[in-house]
């Protein structure tokens, strides 16, 4: 590995409470673990965390708890591959505990227990990116934010349908919907067609009708009101289904609803509903989803590249939370849509931190932008070429209904 690259991870191991003692807690303590969130977070914290297995408390010398997360273990769609992940969230001190490293070793605890339980990555919707990236963490891609007029809207498209509130019976439509487009990105949850049922769900799920019965669209919508008589305000959460036509007529049914002023999409950053409209309206992309990369052998092994593609990588990866004496080395081979993974590397291995192999790894960064940016050095041309074959291209997505 490079000296300036061996320096910086060096460089990069934070202050954190090495001492803190680490627990899965039982339902005795969740009490105090509900009153540390609430305190931190200054909510009703009552109903927080699981009485599951997804509950973890950091102890200081005393024995008191001072801090605490939940995690959630789910499936993160990666193309048509199904990677393990825990969605943490819930990080919390008391404020009487604050900045004595305690949150720093609970993230760093929480990755060696979420490592033996099979966890691959970790999604989480992070308070400071600076903060979680000393523990590994990066922001893998923006969501895309449009904010777009309804008179704009209905200039764009000229087909209109029925939008309506989702019923039970229209669950296994809209869960094909949405399994359609996870499929196309990285980092969408694995749902199963309960999910859909769910009160809190349904309450915001609405279909575009299809003509002659069905469903060609469907979205997570919350609508409010922008007072004074000025009228709605409608916020698309998530838009599903991988058809970029139905989507557009399904905002453009939204556009002839009653009253409707605002209309906010939350999406993807490579959605085309962004060449959509025919005149000037505002797109913001909003930095709030981080991501790391738990194991890299796994998650590399849980990967289903296409039949077509033989690829060969190397990689270096410095994680001082997994080996802080050497890189972990890694080679992936892709052949006939399966991959082999061997924990080794050749001297033409690309070597990055964890942070930079997560953001290639989940697909929003290329070998030469990541080498542009002074963050990987080594491989050579065809192992670069390689590397993005394998790795690059599909957009990494998560909306903010996703846990963390
Ligand atoms: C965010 C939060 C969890 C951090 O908890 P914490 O236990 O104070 O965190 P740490 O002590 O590990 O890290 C905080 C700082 O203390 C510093 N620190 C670490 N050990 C230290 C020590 N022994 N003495 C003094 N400072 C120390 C860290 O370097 C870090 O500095 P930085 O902010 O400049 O990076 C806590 O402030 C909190 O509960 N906030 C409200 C809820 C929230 O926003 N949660 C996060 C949701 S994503």
């Amino acid at each position: 590995m490079d000296n300036a690259i061996k320096r910086r991870t060096a460089m990069q191991q934070p202050h954190y409470n090495k001492d803190l003692d680490v627990r899965q807690i039982g339902p005795e303590d969740l009490a105090r673990a509900r009153l540390v969130a609430g305190r931190a977070f200054m909510e009703h914290a009552e109903d927080w965390y699981g009485e599951d297995e997804t509950t973890l408390a950091g102890f200081d010398g005393e024995g008191t708890m001072v801090c605490v997360l939940g995690y959630q273990p789910e499936s993160l769609w990666w193309g048509e591959a199904q990677i393990p992940a825990g969605a943490i969230g819930g990080v919390a001190t008391d404020p009487k505990h604050k900045r004595r490293g305690h949150a720093g070793g609970l993230m760093v605890q929480a990755i060696h227990i979420l490592r033996e339980r099979g966890c691959c990555v970790s999604p989480l919707w992070p308070f400071s990116y600076r903060w979680y990236g000393k523990f590994g963490w990066a922001c893998p891609a923006p969501r895309l934010e449009l904010k777009v007029w309804p008179d704009l809207v209905r200039q764009a498209t000229a087909t209109v349908g029925e939008v309506r509130r989702a019923t039970a019976d229209d669950a296994s439509a809209v869960h094909r919907l949405h399994t359609e487009g996870a499929q196309l990105r990285n980092g969408q949850s694995v749902r199963s067609e309960a999910f859909w049922q769910k009160e809190d769900i349904r309450r915001e799920l609405w279909v575009l009708e299809r003509d002659g019965g069905g469903v060609d669209c469907s979205a997570l919508m919350l609508i409010g009101d922008l007072g004074r008589g000025q009228g709605k305000r409608i916020t698309v959460r998530e838009l599903h289904g991988a058809s970029f036509a139905d989507q557009l007529k399904f905002v453009r049914s939204v556009a002839d609803m009653d009253g409707v002023a605002v209309l906010n999409l939350d999406l993807p950053p490579d959605s085309l509903l962004l060449g959509a409209f025919p005149e000037r309206f505002n797109a913001s992309v909003e930095f709030d989803l981080a991501l790391r990369v738990l194991d890299v052998g796994q998650a590399l092994a849980h990967l289903k590249p296409p039949e077509n593609l033989q690829a060969t990588v190397s990689f270096e990866v410095a994680d001082w939370v997994v080996n802080a004496d050497k890189p972990l080395a890694v080679t992936v081979q892709a052949e006939g849509g399966q991959v082999q993974v061997s924990e080794k590397a050749d001297k033409d291995a690309l070597c990055c931190d964890i942070n930079t192999f997560t953001q290639l790894f989940a697909g929003g960064l290329s070998v030469a932008q990541a080498r542009a940016m002074g963050r990987l050095t080594g491989g050579n041309p065809a192992v670069g070429a390689s590397c993005d074959a394998l790795l690059h291209g599909r957009v990494p997505y998560r909306s903010d209904v996703e846990a963390g």
